[in-house]
């Protein structure tokens, strides 16, 4: 938890007075919004958040960020976790079955920054299964599409809640182990050309910048 706040507030210091902030999902993106909204209160700094699920609406909210969307702004700046992170910044999302909308927004930012404690740094993407949003009505074709490109889906079961996870879209997740993620852009590509596909976890070629919390400093790595 140290080595995401550390990372969440050093984050904090990248939004600038009059940004547009995509607001990412997850424990680490929660002290990146809680530091903003400190910002916002102490410096007075002028910005506008967009949620990328009810979880980033809410905290935005009670920490005092003005809220608006993605069809009223461009966003500036957006920031965000994830579960895997490799050397040349291709991440794999979706922990929090927020990656539709952590997309739309991290993939529309101007400038694209991730953050994350150094478990997450892997040599080659795939040791976590992908996460697949999709369409109820199409679980079962889908599921079997995906057993033909040699992957292995699991429905995720909500806790605390009988029944699959339903995403803030009310649609449905598989997490989907392969045996080995060879090429990541065409894993992305080929698991979104089958219909009931809303959007996979694996995010290829967005991240501009990742900031790693390691042993009590943050280390950044910057796409060339
Ligand atoms: C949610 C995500 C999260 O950003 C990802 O799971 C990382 O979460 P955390 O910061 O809690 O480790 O993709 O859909």
């Amino acid at each position: 938890m140290e080595l995401k706040r550390i990372v969440g507030h050093e984050a904090a210091k990248l939004v600038q007075d009059g940004d547009v902030v995509g607001l990412g999902t997850g424990s680490t993106t929660h002290y990146f919004i809680k530091k903003l909204g400190e910002r916002v209160k102490e410096e007075e700094i002028e910005i506008m958040g967009i949620p990328t699920s009810y979880q980033s609406f809410f905290l935005a909210n009670e920490s005092g960020i003005p809220i608006t969307t993605l069809n009223e702004h461009d966003v500036d700046i957006a920031v965000d976790g994830a579960d895997e992170v490799d050397p040349d910044l291709n991440l794999i999302k979706g922990g929090g079955a927020a990656h539709t909308m952590e997309k739309i927004v991290d993939g529309s930012a101007a400038r694209f920054v991730v953050i994350v404690d150094s478990s997450k740094m892997v040599n080659q993407l795939g040791s976590i299964p992908v996460p697949v949003e999709v369409l109820p009505e199409a679980l079962r074709v889908v599921q079997r599409r995906i057993e033909i490109m040699e992957g292995a889906p699991s429905l995720r079961m909500a806790e605390r809640k009988d029944g699959p996870v339903v995403t803030d879209n009310g649609n449905f997740v598989l997490d989907v182990a392969f045996e080995e993620i060879g090429n990541p852009w065409d894993l992305e590509v080929e698991l979104n050309s089958i219909p009931g596909v809303v959007e996979n976890g694996i995010f290829t070629g967005l991240a501009d910048e990742v900031l790693v919390g390691t042993e009590g400093k943050v280390e950044s790595f910057k796409r060339i």
